[in-house]
């Protein structure tokens, strides 16, 4: 990063340079993935340590909405703006969790979650959403709009609606949990099920970008991307600057996996941290695209017609495909795939720890497990997982195998009748 005293935004394919309340979510001219270079901030390293420290102790508890988001905590880095234009909630300030139970299960000895799903809307979009929503305001936005697997469209119906903007939804009919599709009605969004897939929805909404003028929402817009760079620094933060090994997260359309790779480069270049993590993104292996491309170091990109029970990354032609090259390259970072058991196995581990989450979050840890298993991650090496998604986004998928299905859950509901005997009955068996 050069020393600039303004954010900058270029198209990564052209080098077209926009002004900073560009209403435009993609290049103009060429349609290509935007890039932005934050403004020089006023300290680095130890002094922007200290500067991100010293405002996570004294407004956790007591700030303004904009002072205690662990997202704006870091806003020197994130996007200059005043703080009349910011549409928060607050977001972030999510925990780093650590349950014997996981750990033993991937055989790592510090295996850590930090979970996403704690975020207002119960997934790690809120972070991305604060600040696009933010520039959507910023340029006047009239509606704004996202194609979604269910979580980014229940963010922008809530970012959207708190900031008095029309929302309008495009997800693939009968293909996104219940939790979500219900989750994106209530906050008011205009809500379209289209007869395709998410890959088809995208096409849609860029399309509806493009010819109707409404405001990108999707991680192809870079200001999502700004946001989501927050995890990672929250994350460096909650280390006390000290970076794990490995960082490994669930990759459907690679905004999440573009955001991580931007953050560490901006953390490590600002002297923010000095060891720069490997990431490890993580697939359904019904939805491989981006890890069928890392077995043949990048040398042509993949669509495929995705299939998998993680609903949230069922992406068969990932957006952010070149910003995602980018992030695994800078981290020396890996791109494994997992089965549909695999990852509802890993899942009903998180589950019975207490901590839960929804299935798309567990192939992050399913992928810990295969690589421990294969010796690329060793034991003693640290590692913190990203849960993405609340575990009641997706109940369907819990409730479905109830006691009458082949394999009921291990903690299926049992109907009794109303006395006492039969609930002693069922402590018995429970006890035993
Ligand atoms: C819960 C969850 N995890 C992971 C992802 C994948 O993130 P990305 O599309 O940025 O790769 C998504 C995307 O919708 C998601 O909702
Ligand atoms: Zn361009």
């Amino acid at each position: 990063m050069t020393a600039n005293n303004a954010m900058s935004i270029a198209c990564a394919s052209c080098g077209e340079t926009l002004s900073d309340r560009t209403p435009h979510a993609t290049c103009p001219k060429c349609d290509g993935l935007l890039d932005i270079t934050p403004a020089s901030p006023p300290a680095r390293g130890v002094e922007l340590q200290k500067l991100f420290d010293a405002r996570a102790s004294d407004y956790a508890m007591r700030g303004t909405a904009i002072q205690s988001s662990g997202v704006w905590r870091f806003r020197e880095l994130v996007l200059q703006t005043d703080d009349a234009s910011i549409v928060t909630h607050p977001e972030g300030n999510t925990p780093l969790l650590h349950r014997n139970a996981v750990s033993q299960y991937v055989g790592i000895d510090s295996l850590r979650m930090k979970h996403e799903g704690h975020n207002p809307t119960g997934s790690f979009k809120d972070r991305g959403m604060t600040v696009a929503v933010t520039q959507a305001r910023r340029c006047g936005a009239t509606a704004i709009a996202c194609a979604s697997t269910g979580n980014t469209s229940s963010s922008l119906a809530s970012y959207a609606a708190h900031a008095g903007i029309p929302a309008l939804v495009m997800v693939p009919v009968g293909r996104i949990s219940m939790g979500k599709l219900a989750q994106t009605v209530a906050y008011g969004a205009r809500t379209l099920l289209v007869r395709g897939d998410f890959d088809d929805c995208l096409r849609l909404v860029r399309e509806s970008a493009q010819s109707l003028g409404v405001y990108l929402g999707n991680s192809l817009n870079p200001f999502r991307i700004e946001g989501q760079k927050t995890i990672i620094f929250e994350l460096l933060q909650q280390c006390g600057w000290n970076p794990p090994d490995w960082i490994a997260l669930p990759a459907g359309n690679l905004g999440n996996t573009s955001a991580f790779g931007k953050a560490l480069r901006e953390a490590h270049e600002l002297g923010l941290i000095e060891k720069i993590p490997r990431l490890l993104s993580v697939q359904a292996s019904g939805a491989a695209p981006f890890a069928h491309a890392f077995a043949e170091d990048f040398a042509n990109r993949h669509r495929v017609r995705a299939e998998t029970i993680a609903t949230a990354i069922r992406i068969g032609d990932p957006a952010s495909w070149d910003r995602g090259v980018a992030a695994i390259r800078f981290t020396n970072g890996v791109v494994a795939a997992v089965s549909d058991e695999a990852i509802m196995e890993a899942k009903s581990v998180i589950d019975a720890s207490g901590v839960g989450c929804e299935p798309a979050s567990a192939a992050s840890v399913a992928g810990v497990k295969a690589l421990v298993a294969r010796g690329v991650i060793k034991p003693g090496e640290s590692v913190v997982t990203m849960l993405t998604g609340h575990v009641l986004k997706d109940p369907e998928k819990i409730l479905t195998s109830d006691a009458h299905s082949p394999h009921p859950h291990p903690s299926a509901p049992i109907e009794i009748d109303a006395n006492l005997a039969a609930v002693e009955r069922v402590l018995k068996s429970v006890a035993n």
